[in-house]
């Protein structure tokens, strides 16, 4: 056994030393309660002063590396022909093996050149579940997104190693339904509105073929890449021996291209970009991108993000990196697991996410269990999670009715690289005293209802007990 990569009782050593720390506070509980109150008990409108443990997400958060950090002292700022871009595109092309990179400022800045120049009014964009700027995107264009995942990924108990996975019976059928309707298939792995939840390689596999035979484009939202390889290694038959490095390229052998947002997995605070293969693609998507991002050679990034970026992209697809990653929101999980607290299941990737539905089952979905949930964990030890459930669900586009989603959970996402194991213990303990507690807790209501991505604005209030 691999004691680097199993550790003790199973959790991977981290493989890295901390060079400098960031000074961190817990208020008082009666300061806790006068900022969730003044802020609408809504966790996005907090400072982050104001949080101790902060999991609300794991995009942009990253801990960089020294090596990132000397990076950034060398970027490239020149507007045209950037040695920085020369570095990055190479990165991508190494570890992806996608000739041509279009830089965009964040994954969502991707997506909206993306989306302009694929899709054509009333076209459809199938997956197995699009992250919300990927939807949103996808609509402000006029097209339709529509998620095919497999049933089971809105059973929060059930075991499935890959539980991202399209299902391939479903995105036949809606794709031969008329081809031409179809901009792209994309796939979004590891799944993050669906738990942190991969996608296997043979699925990817299949989705090629469907791809082939109908002539479909097919793309990776490649924002959790590593870490999907990771579970592949992990959990697929035949794949125990291979390196990510190969298993990367492999999945991406299947698609036509990816779009990144590389706050999470390339281990930057800041940036994205699209890549791909096809030369007159890259033709048209790079004048729109100068539009609303800039130049190719920089798509609204600096140089030193550039240049932090291709450095993070080969230190997120190392596997003593991974290895200790995903066993730190293993670790959390067990924690909780043992105590009782409901839990999807099998644990993701990049956060541990709580069944909200479950823990707090007395609270009906318009009364956003899991933020009431989200907001109990703040009030009870400064931890910040996020609620993915019907308050970010939102309201049904043609009925306007409030949508209550199958899935309802918190999401508490690990940073990468920036908390210790005692961190963890802590958040375990937070949980479980506020799951001690649950049947006291009431549900929340509109103050004021945001009418965009209304979780990020929206003002709630206690329901009267
Ligand atoms: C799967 C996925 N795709 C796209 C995005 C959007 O990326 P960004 O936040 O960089 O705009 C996110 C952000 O969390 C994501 O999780």
């Amino acid at each position: 056994m691999d004691i680097e990569l199993n550790g003790i009782d199973g959790f991977a050593p981290p493989p890295f030393k901390i060079k400098s720390v960031e000074a961190i506070r817990l208020i008082s509980r009666e300061e806790r309660e006068r900022k969730i109150n003044e802020n609408g008990m809504n966790l996005f409108l907090l400072s982050s002063k104001d949080v101790y443990i902060d999991m609300l997400t794991d995009s942009g958060t990253s801990a960089m590396s020294d090596q990132q950090w000397a990076g950034i002292m060398t970027g490239d700022e020149s507007y045209a022909g950037s040695g920085s871009f020369d570095h990055l595109a190479s990165a991508v092309s190494d570890i992806m093996g996608f000739s041509y990179t279009l830089p965009a400022h964040q994954g969502r800045g991707a997506e909206q050149t993306f989306d302009k120049v694929l899709i054509k009014e009333g076209q459809i964009v199938p997956g197995n579940m699009h992250f919300d700027t990927t939807r949103a995107h996808i609509e402000n264009v006029n097209g339709r997104a529509v998620d095919c995942v497999i049933d089971e990924a809105f059973d929060a108990g059930c075991e499935l190693p890959f539980k991202g996975n399209i299902d391939i019976g479903k995105l036949e059928a809606l794709v031969k339904k008329d081809p031409s309707r179809i901009a792209y298939i994309l796939i979004t792995a590891t799944c993050n509105n669906g738990g942190g939840q991969p996608v296997s390689i043979e699925n990817m596999r299949q989705t090629r073929e469907i791809s082939s035979k109908y002539k479909v484009p097919l793309f990776l939202d490649a924002a959790r890449y590593a870490e999907n390889a990771f579970f592949i290694k992990k959990r697929e038959p035949g794949y125990a021996d291979k390196r990510l490095r190969e298993i990367a390229r492999e999945m991406m052998s299947y698609m036509d291209g990816c779009i990144m947002s590389a706050k999470k997995d390339a281990l930057v605070n800041i940036g994205g970009f699209i890549a791909l293969n096809d030369k007159e693609l890259y033709n048209r998507l790079a004048p729109v991108n100068v539009l609303m991002e800039g130049f190719p050679t920089y798509g609204g990034m600096s140089g030193r993000d550039m240049e932090a970026m291709a450095i993070g992209l080969y230190e997120g697809i190392d596997e003593r990196y991974l290895a200790h990653r995903i066993g730190q929101v293993e670790y959390l999980a067990a924690k909780l697991d043992e105590a009782g607290v409901p839990l999807m299941k099998p644990f993701g990737g990049h956060a541990v996410y709580i069944n909200g539905k479950e823990f707090m089952s007395h609270i009906p979905c318009e009364n956003f269990p899991s933020q009431a949930l989200c907001v109990e964990c703040y009030l009870e030890g400064g931890i910040r999670g996020v609620e993915i459930g019907a308050l970010l669900a939102g309201r049904d586009p043609d009925t306007g009715e409030s949508i209550c989603p199958k899935l309802d959970m918190m999401r508490l996402a690990a940073p990468r690289r920036v908390y210790m194991r005692e961190h963890m213990d802590y958040v375990a303990e937070v949980v479980k005293s506020v799951f001690k507690r649950r049947n006291e807790i009431r549900g929340l209501d509109f103050e004021y209802e945001s009418p965009i991505m209304r979780h990020f604005l929206s003002r709630l209030k206690w329901v009267e007990g």
